[in-house]
């Protein structure tokens, strides 16, 4: 059967599960536009997404063509579309981005196999590509969402306009070119509309080292409390987005050297900000960079801090949100910038600037035709992160028959949150614990090689009893597992459960 996106849309109020590619535009408003079938008034919006951004912009750019376009607007995961659905969809706007080393997101991962292995035949088609990325990996930026441009114009369809790169979540002048040319098609938008708001205030709770003693980085246990409280206010497998900044200390110390008010207001990224919080979340310039320059300037020059993720840890009806944080340390000594700031710098009761990311692809998986399934929660590190607000929801949810496979460096420091471990144990949550250690073995084990071990029991787990199969943690493991899952179900099954959401990943 051919299989659309059946996420709930977590970005329009009132919308909206669909079976199939959605009509947009007139469900929303009540009644359906009157000749859905002229190929001309069609807008296809497809997105391939890891972590909810490219998702989340298809939505809104398809919700904002919808609302004043004359059009029938449907959105589809790409994943779920063939070659042929692409070359009839009219116009196409396909919104993605790369991961891994300029590779698909892992709901696109079967159809660069199966539909970009073709040379596709899509004359007719018009369409336009917005590549999401980051700078930071500069050869393969915007890697996946140029290729499929570029395989899109192989097939003689017609490029509505260039590609546009997006670097990161905060790009208002790609996002702006990108809502131009959804305005040329009939929209009324603008890049503010499209981008995620500014982030909230939150403070810092508690702050507790859980592996003292670990031959590994220090993992530390970062407990946060929102101004507002409705703040509290997300699903198991979402991401929380941290400003990192200057500790205040070497911010006043900053303004008094260079004789600056720190209570002086700019126009700052869209908002009216003082002195001293650019200060706190900017690259610190050298003194010649400062001085003989005017205040405007140097804030114009300025470079400002990007934001770090870190997976959820908790949920919500806890009243305060947690992570797992691993303390980054570079070769000099110093720490990274966002770890930097949750495991030290920030004072107890500290203000944290966060934003909350949905990450629908990481959301639990929905119940099946028998019910809600048992779950094999795999990880590594502070992968614990994410499958533990898994666990809690699974816990909340009295859902049992959980299996966890999990590994760390050494059992006697690293084997953190025992208490979380033993409680799901005694209530069924957890129905089967495996853990790896890979200093207390020679030659040296992970989580990879214990899903291997594993593998007639995972196979049964999944085959017989319908299992969903969730990974979080660093990029080598999740490769190192789903290369075994590989071997274990074969790459068909895999990509399958990809598209059924039953296979979800968290990886970083
Ligand atoms: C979806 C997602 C979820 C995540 N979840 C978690 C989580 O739950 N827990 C968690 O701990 N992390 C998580 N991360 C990773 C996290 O976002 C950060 O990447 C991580 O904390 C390191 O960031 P940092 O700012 O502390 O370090 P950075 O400043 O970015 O430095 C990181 C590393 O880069 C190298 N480096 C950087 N600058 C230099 C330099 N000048 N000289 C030499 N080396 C350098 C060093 O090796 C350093 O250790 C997640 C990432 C993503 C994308
Ligand atoms: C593990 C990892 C690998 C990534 N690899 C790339 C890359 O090779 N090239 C790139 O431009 N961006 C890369 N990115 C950045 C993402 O594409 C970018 O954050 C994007 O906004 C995510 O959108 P999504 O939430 O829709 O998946 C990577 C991000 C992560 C976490």
């Amino acid at each position: 059967m051919k299989k659309f996106n059946t996420h709930i849309n977590p970005w329009k109020t009132g919308v909206c599960a669909h079976p199939g590619p959605v009509l947009v535009a007139r469900m929303i408003f009540g009644s359906v536009f009157s000749n859905p079938r002229k190929r001309n008034g069609r807008i296809l919006v497809a997105f391939a997404s890891q972590t909810g951004a490219a998702e989340r912009i298809a939505w809104l750019s398809a919700n904002a063509l919808a609302a004043t376009a004359n059009r029938v607007v449907r959105v589809a995961a790409l994943g779920s579309l063939s070659v042929t659905e692409l070359a009839e969809a009219g116009t196409l706007l396909v919104i993605t981005s790369t991961y891994g080393a300029g590779e698909a997101p892992d709901s696109a991962r079967a159809f660069v196999r199966k539909q970009m292995a073709q040379a596709p035949s899509l004359k007719g088609l018009s369409y336009a590509v917005l590549a999401l990325g980051d700078m930071k990996y500069d050869a393969t930026f915007c890697g996946f969402g140029r290729g499929l441009d570029r395989w899109l114009a192989s097939g003689k369809a017609r490029r509505l306009f260039d590609v546009v790169c997006v670097n990161g979540d905060d790009d208002d002048a790609a996002m702006g070119k990108w809502a131009q040319q959804l305005n040329r098609l009939g929209a009324q938008t603008s890049a503010e509309a499209l981008m995620p708001g500014p982030p909230r205030d939150w403070f810092l709770d508690e702050r507790r080292l859980l592996n003292p003693g670990s031959q590994g980085g220090e993992a530390w246990h970062i407990g946060l409390r929102p101004k507002d409280p409705e703040q509290l206010n997300w699903t198991a497998g979402d991401i929380a987005e941290i400003w990192p900044r200057n500790s205040q200390a070497l911010v006043e110390e900053f303004l008094t050297r260079h004789e600056l008010d720190g209570e002086k207001s700019f126009r700052w990224r869209g908002q009216w900000t003082y002195l001293r919080d650019i200060i706190a979340h900017s690259k610190l310039p050298q003194p010649h960079e400062v001085e003989g320059i005017s205040l405007e300037w140097l804030v114009e020059r300025l470079e400002a801090f990007p934001h770090r993720e870190y997976s959820i840890a908790s949920l919500p009806e806890s009243g305060r949100m947690e992570l797992l944080v691993r303390k980054a340390v570079k070769d000099d000594g110093s720490l990274g910038l966002g770890s930097g700031w949750l495991t030290r710098d920030c004072l107890q009761g500290g203000v944290v600037k966060l934003r909350l990311r949905p990450n629908p692809n990481f959301h639990p998986p929905a119940a099946n035709e028998q019910g809600e399934a048992p779950q094999i929660l795999i990880g590594a590190g502070t992968g614990f992160a994410g499958l533990r607000a898994h666990l809690l929801y699974r816990q909340q949810k009295k859902l049992g028959d959980a299996w966890l496979l999990f590994g760390e460096r050494g059992q006697a420091s690293d084997l953190y949150y025992q208490e979380d471990l033993a409680a799901w144990q005694t209530d069924g949550t957890l129905a089967r614990t495996d853990l790896v250690f890979s200093r207390d073995a020679a030659p040296k084990r992970y989580v990879q090689h214990l899903v291997a071990e594993h593998g007639a029991e995972i196979g049964r787990w999944v085959g017989e009893r319908g299992a969903s199969i969730l990974v979080c943690g660093g990029l080598d493991m999740a490769a190192g597992v789903q290369d075994a899952l590989i071997t274990i179900l074969g790459e068909e099954k895999l990509d399958q459960m990809t598209q059924d959401g039953q296979y979800r990943r968290d990886i970083y």
